[in-house]
């Protein structure tokens, strides 16, 4: 027996949101799509009230996934902006100083540096990242992978990798190569379970140190993945690394995008250019029928980036697959190239890389990409 919508609101009415009435009644909820025993919806709160709904999205996921027929339930908890929140803050009209390519050595071998980054946490940056990296090395480059996500490296678990670096000569780590991607995590050198306290300096230099001190070779590409946020990471990256350019990811709602806002300005204030912004979890795609719901809303980042002035890289739907493939060290580019979602990921490798080409050594005068209304 096939699951219906009306089962899952049946078993969501006795989910209580955080002011005790039923789901179904807390006018949050996006339409809700059951595909082949397969649930998706998303909660849409105010953002101050982020943390408290969190429980109630966990709950709302166990309650979907104990109806009778459902395989698995993807439940995303999203936030809206206040009415009458602040604007976005404008990229700085003077650029700070910031050292020059001359001044600020490279890292040897490494021809460009890219940095994925977002200004909120959990839209997909890693993900992301890695799935470009593998779309990069399927257009025939040499790519690399550093995870400057210190406080909570996601590299060892996306690509399942468990073993300790070696040491080359008692002082240089050797990255390890995985799905013909040299990579480096701090999360290869201490163990999961290590509370991570780490203090802004010492991020600052564990950081440099994964950089500066790996056995890199030669590489065309080194994507870095970057922690959320604009903090110690990312300013360390900028006065560290001569950054090519960085690829900012959003998902389509509202508050992400303007964290993307924030993301892109930090990056144009310390004159690295915005190779563009990718839309994450941008629509949602049927594994079975191909169909497609725009469930969020979609089209958010696409516009926002015509409006920003950077190029638009492209779309990747929420999609089950990504989210079991890659949180089981298997990403989709790399284990089903073939498919439709290795193909949008090569696409958008293939913009980035166009970018690295032309667009971005014009450092502040990343070329407009045209996009239709
Ligand atoms: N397009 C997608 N479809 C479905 N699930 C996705 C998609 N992209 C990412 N996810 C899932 O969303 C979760 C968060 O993704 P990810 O860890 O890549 O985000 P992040 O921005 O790097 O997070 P953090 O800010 O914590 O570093 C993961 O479980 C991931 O598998
Ligand atoms: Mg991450």
């Amino acid at each position: 027996m096939a699951v219906t919508k009306d089962q899952i609101l049946a078993a969501l009415a006795k989910v209580p949101s955080p002011d005790g009435a039923a789901l179904p009644e807390s006018r949050t909820l996006s339409d809700i799509v059951v595909s082949d025993g397969k649930v998706f919806f998303s909660i849409t709160v105010d953002a101050g009230a982020v943390k408290a709904w969190e429980a109630v999205r966990q709950r709302a996921e166990e309650a979907v996934r104990a109806v009778p027929g459902v395989q698995s339930a993807l439940v995303a908890l999203t936030a809206e902006r206040a009415a009458g929140a602040g604007r976005a803050p404008q990229p700085a009209s003077r650029a700070a100083a910031h050292p020059t390519d001359k001044t600020m050595p490279g890292i040897p071998g490494v021809d460009a540096v890219i940095a994925v980054a977002s200004g909120k946490g959990g839209v997909g940056k890693s993900t992301t990242a890695v799935n470009l990296a593998l779309g990069l090395r399927d257009l025939g480059l040499k790519v690399g992978m550093l995870d400057a996500d210190i406080y909570g490296p996601s590299l060892p678990k996306l690509l399942a990798i468990k073993e300790k670096p070696q040491t080359i000569g008692g002082t240089r780590l050797k990255p390890i190569e995985r799905y013909g991607l040299a990579v480096m995590s701090i999360g290869f050198l201490i163990d999961e379970e290590t509370p991570m306290i780490w203090r802004g300096p010492m991020v600052m230099s564990a950081i440099t140190q994964m950089l500066r001190e790996v056995e890199w070779g030669k590489l065309d590409v080194m994507v870095v993945d970057m922690p959320p946020g604009t903090g110690d990471a990312q300013l360390t990256m900028a006065q560290q690394v001569p950054l090519k350019g960085a690829v900012i990811v959003s998902t389509p709602q509202d508050l992400a995008l303007i964290d993307a806002r924030r993301g892109v300005a930090m990056f144009k204030r310390v004159n690295v250019p915005v190779l563009g912004v990718v839309e994450n979890m941008s629509y949602f795609l049927c594994p079975h029928c191909g169909t497609r719901s725009d469930i969020f809303g979609h089209g958010g980042a696409r516009h926002e980036a015509q409006r920003l002035g950077v190029p638009f890289l492209g779309e990747v739907p929420l999609n089950m697959a990504i989210r079991e493939k890659s949180d089981s060290g298997l990403p989709v580019v790399a284990t089903e190239p073939d498919g439709e979602l290795a193909k949008i990921y090569r696409e958008i490798a293939s913009r980035v890389r166009d970018q690295l080409r032309g667009g971005a050594t014009a450092r502040r005068t990343a070329p407009k990409i045209v996009i239709e209304a």
